[in-house]
């Protein structure tokens, strides 16, 4: 069996804004369109992958919380209806979602080898969280690859911001380790915000673009510099702030998906691609990617 391969990982964020503003069928509300900036970034993604071979998404959301390690969906399909409870009235998504539960397995088992703290998702009736769902839908649409969906596991809470780093390094190590065992292509999608201080509020309209910015200059000046570093392949250093980055700017970042993306990638030096910067109720959005299929290619 051939060797499995990242080919590429990505920073996806996931507010349900972006599906609102899209109207597709799976949404019950409809919209007169909005966060433009950040759509046609999620247009450009997914233009860079259209070439790419892949076999399924690996995802870390920082919407599926769980409080006693690390969790993977484990049953082989999934469907139902996700409501956002915070923005019921823009998300209401009817999903249909494929698991490749060997991958999820396999990931966990490696994990579990390692000393980690984990447990495969075996409810059919479990309701999958918007972040997932939001994350896939702006990457993929046609809904037609399988997906590995994880959990985030809170270690920030219990413990702190680094012990949850150290975790999802840890978790990114095993996470490509049982990739390249399973002889599959994968794309690792990263779901989050990165500044994530928001409005506390909502106009009349969502998707009114004449009042939507980021929160606050400390806001915008911690995105630039994190995409700056990201863009200029300095992604260890990344890592290594954010503790600061997520203290300073409540980033969603602290949820560990960035961590464990850029762990799972070998800690990239090389520059990543932005698709894609904008706000929604005021938290920073980045859509960038690692194209690591063009790394090992070369
Ligand atoms: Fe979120």
């Amino acid at each position: 069996m051939a060797k499995g391969s990242i080919v590429a990982g990505l920073l996806a964020p996931h507010p349900p804004h972006l599906v609102y503003a899209e109207n597709p069928e799976q949404n019950e509300p409809t919209s007169e369109g909005g966060w433009e900036q950040l759509r046609w970034g999620y247009e450009r993604l997914r233009e860079s992958l259209s070439e790419v071979d892949y076999d399924c998404l690996v995802i870390l959301s920082p919407h599926w919380q769980t409080y006693v390690g690390t969790h993977f969906l484990g049953v082989e399909n999934f469907k139902s209806l996700s409501v956002d409870p915070v923005f019921p009235n823009l998300f209401r998504f009817h999903y249909d979602m494929k698991i490749d539960v060997e991958l999820a397995q396999a990931i966990h088992d490696e994990a579990q080898g390692q000393g980690m703290s984990v447990k495969m998702m075996e409810n059919p009736d479990f309701r999958v969280d918007y972040g997932t769902i939001t994350s896939c839908h702006m990457v993929r649409p046609q809904w037609d690859k399988p997906i590995v969906a994880i959990s985030s596991n809170r270690g920030n809470a219990y413990y702190s911001v680094e012990v949850m780093q150290e975790m999802m390094l840890e978790l990114g190590r095993v996470t490509r380790k049982a990739i390249e065992d399973s002889g599959k292509r994968c794309v690792l999608i990263a779901s989050n915000s990165l500044s994530h201080r928001h409005f506390t509020t909502e106009s009349a309209v969502p998707e009114d673009m004449s009042v939507e910015h980021i929160t606050s200059h400390a806001m915008h000046l911690w995105d630039m510099r994190i995409i700056e570093l990201l863009r200029a392949g300095k992604s260890q250093q990344v890592v290594n702030e954010m503790p600061e980055f997520v203290e300073q700017a409540i980033a969603e970042a602290d949820g560990g998906a960035l961590t464990w993306m850029l762990s799972a990638i070998g800690m990239p030096e090389q520059e990543a691609i932005l698709h894609g910067y904008g706000t929604i109720i005021g938290t920073g959005n980045a859509i960038m990617e690692w194209p690591c299929h063009a790394w090992s290619d070369a």
